[in-house]
């Protein structure tokens, strides 16, 4: 059973240490969000599962960590400085401001007014000065995607790599848009995260490496606990469509505020490594770019064969971290009337603590001891976070590790002391049993290894 609603999800999130309204002291910041000690670690085991599966558990992907800063010049042949916006319009009755395509009925939402501007684009990336002089001259942008510094590294990857296509770049890192109206908890944020493939394939090849990226990441969702039934694929209206994009299908999610993209999986063609290529007229580039004077840079590819260079095409399957915490959490939110209980069930590999030991009676130094020992042991196991409770109250971290959707909960009792086994809880089935402390280490892999 997913959340009920929103406020389910908010209040559980703040409650228990994932999300916090960001700068929460002087009011917060509309569309930022922090994440907290139990979130940190959900966020970085998501983030960790894709990179798995993209880089590690495959040969033909590489990664990037770029900077966030990045030039504009990169931003203007990107199409990003002219087309990276969204349609404005200004109440003239209130004076709020609101998108356009997201109103109903073109009233504003705030009075209802329906005197309003015209729509005007409103550019969503954020500019700051560079250096120390503030005059306008020399300035950055904060990157509105990951995308762009893997397009201008391309060459970098090639010539240290010796990749060539079919083959991919991954990165995983902050992006900013200054959205007209955030919404929806962390699902329309200012500041968020991506995990950002970009696939370069021979064109002529691209719509069979397109259907094979969007089937992988239908995959993959399913394997973090997103139910298929609560996600559909669209396939993006050609008017609706990114200036770089031939074609592009959104993976999208019953999220509690409705149906809406989780991740989108582009064609974006030779458009990018066409722009940002130096020579621009040596190449057949099928995209509409900028003519380019500035790059340095040949991003072009021979082949062994025909010896002709040509602009690879890139597929990119593109998600937010934000969105993909947001799904998890409502697909894991399970309220037990029966039980009497809020609990997550989580995928282990997801849980952000993986198991919690419980000494039954607060600094007892006996069962603290023992309690650190067995914490050290599975800790080394290095599947993630084991965390000792020393707080004495078993129902109350019972509740509170059922909340975050720990698997395990390790009771050490004056038992142990006599008999060297402790009692290990399950999170979903809430079954005990006692285990021998010389086989906790092998229960324990046990279970994520087939959980
Ligand atoms: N590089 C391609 C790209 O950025 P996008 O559809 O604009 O494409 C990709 O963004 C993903 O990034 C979206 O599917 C969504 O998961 C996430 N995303 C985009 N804007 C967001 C926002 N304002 N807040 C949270 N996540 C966002």
């Amino acid at each position: 059973m997913t959340a009920k609603n929103m406020e389910d999800l908010v209040s559980l999130c703040k409650r228990r240490g994932f999300i916090f309204p960001s700068n929460d002291v002087y009011g917060g910041m509309k569309g930022l969000y922090d994440f907290g000690p139990i979130g940190v670690e959900l966020k970085m085991n998501l983030k960790n599962s894709w990179w798995k599966s993209i880089v590690y558990e495959r040969d033909d992907i590489e990664g990037l960590d770029s900077t966030i800063l990045t030039s504009p010049t990169v931003l203007k042949y990107s199409g990003h400085e002219d087309t990276f916006s969204d349609p404005l319009v200004d109440c003239k009755k209130c004076k709020s401001r609101w998108r356009a395509d997201q109103l109903e009925n073109s009233q504003c939402p705030a009075c209802n007014s329906n005197d309003l501007t015209e729509p005007r684009p409103f550019n969503l990336m954020f500019k700051t000065a560079i250096g120390p002089v503030d005059d306008g001259s020399s300035f950055a942008y904060l990157r509105p995607e990951t995308a762009q510094q893997i397009f201008v590294n391309f060459k970098n990857i090639i010539d240290s790599t010796s990749r060539t296509p079919p083959f991919g770049i991954a990165q995983i890192g902050k992006s900013f848009r200054n959205e007209i109206t955030p919404r929806n908890f962390i699902f329309r944020v200012r500041e968020f995260e991506q995990m950002e493939l970009e696939f370069f394939v021979k064109p002529g090849s691209d719509e069979d490496w397109h259907k094979y990226w969007v089937d992988q990441r239908l995959k993959w969702w399913s394997k973090q606990g997103v139910s298929s039934d609560k996600l559909k694929l669209l396939e993006v209206e050609q008017e609706e469509l990114s200036h770089y994009s031939k074609a592009t299908f959104d993976i999208m999610y019953e999220f509690p505020h409705g149906l809406e993209e989780l991740e989108g999986v582009a064609n974006r063609t030779d458009f990018d490594l066409g722009s940002h290529t130096k020579n621009q007229e040596d190449y057949e580039i099928n995209a509409k770019v900028t003519p380019n004077k500035n790059s340095t840079t040949k991003l072009a590819i021979q082949d062994i064969e025909s010896k002709k260079w040509y602009i690879p095409y890139v597929i990119e399957p593109s998600a937010g971290v934000e969105r993909g915490v947001l799904a998890i959490l409502n697909e894991a939110y399970t309220q037990e009337d029966e039980n009497n209980r809020t609990v997550l069930k989580l995928k282990s590999h997801l849980s952000p603590i993986k198991a919690a030991v419980i000494p039954l009676k607060r600094n007892n130094s006996d069962l603290v001891n023992l309690a650190n020992k067995i914490k050290v042991e599975l800790q080394s196991l290095g599947l993630g976070r084991v965390m000792i409770e020393n707080s004495g109250n078993i129902g109350k971290n019972y509740r509170r590790h059922d909340e975050i959707g720990t698997p395990m909960c390790i009771t050490i009792d004056f038992e142990t002391l006599e008999n060297q086994s402790v009692t290990i809880r399950d999170r979903d089935t809430m079954k005990q049993e006692r285990v021998d402390l010389s086989n906790i280490s092998n229960f324990y892999s046990n279970y994520f290894k087939n959980n």
